[in-house]
């Protein structure tokens, strides 16, 4: 039961996720005016909810004895392409991180954030999306026993 409400949780994840990342990136693109904030702002929210979703639910699965056992994982190549893919993403999420933190905080003063990064932070975040996409493949090998010496 335990391994079931986890797995449901472990895919709502990426039904929030990968939603979220895709909007942030559209609002980078869009007009970034009050309203374009707001929506990226929102989006930006729900992809920090999704990987925090992701880590727990994700740890809970691999060595919380719930699934195939942690031996399974530690020694599946997969798994370790996963865990390297995935911290890829937090990598490149520093800098979108700390820049719509800042962001956040100016507009909480009423201020104007200087969006003129956009374009890169734009790039970074469909590469973040792409990764999301390849773990997506590289976790259902996994899960099927694919690249275990
Ligand atoms: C972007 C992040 C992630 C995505 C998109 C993702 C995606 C998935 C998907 C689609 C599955 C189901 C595979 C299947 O049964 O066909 C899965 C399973 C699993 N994931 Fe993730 N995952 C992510 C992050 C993580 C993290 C951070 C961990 C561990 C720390 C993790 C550990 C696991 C485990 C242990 C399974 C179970 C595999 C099995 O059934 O044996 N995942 N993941």
């Amino acid at each position: 039961m335990a391994s079931a409400i986890v797995s449901a949780l472990h895919v709502l994840a990426l039904a929030l996720g990968l939603p979220s990342v895709y909007l942030r990136g559209r609002s980078l693109r869009g007009p970034l005016d009050a309203e374009g904030m707001r929506r990226l702002f929102a989006a930006d929210t729900l992809w920090g909810a999704a990987a925090l979703l992701w880590l727990t639910t994700g740890l809970l699965r691999a060595f919380g004895g719930i699934e195939k056992g942690r031996q399974f994982y530690l020694t599946s190549n997969l798994f370790w392409t996963k865990m390297t893919l995935f911290a890829v993403i937090l990598l490149l999420e520093i800098w979108p991180m700390v820049t719509f933190i800042r962001w956040r905080i100016a507009r909480g003063r009423g201020l104007w954030p200087d969006t003129s990064h956009a374009r890169a932070l734009y790039l970074v975040n469909h590469v973040e999306l792409a990764l999301v996409v390849l773990i997506v493949f590289v976790a259902s090998f996994m899960a099927r026993g694919f690249g275990r010496g």
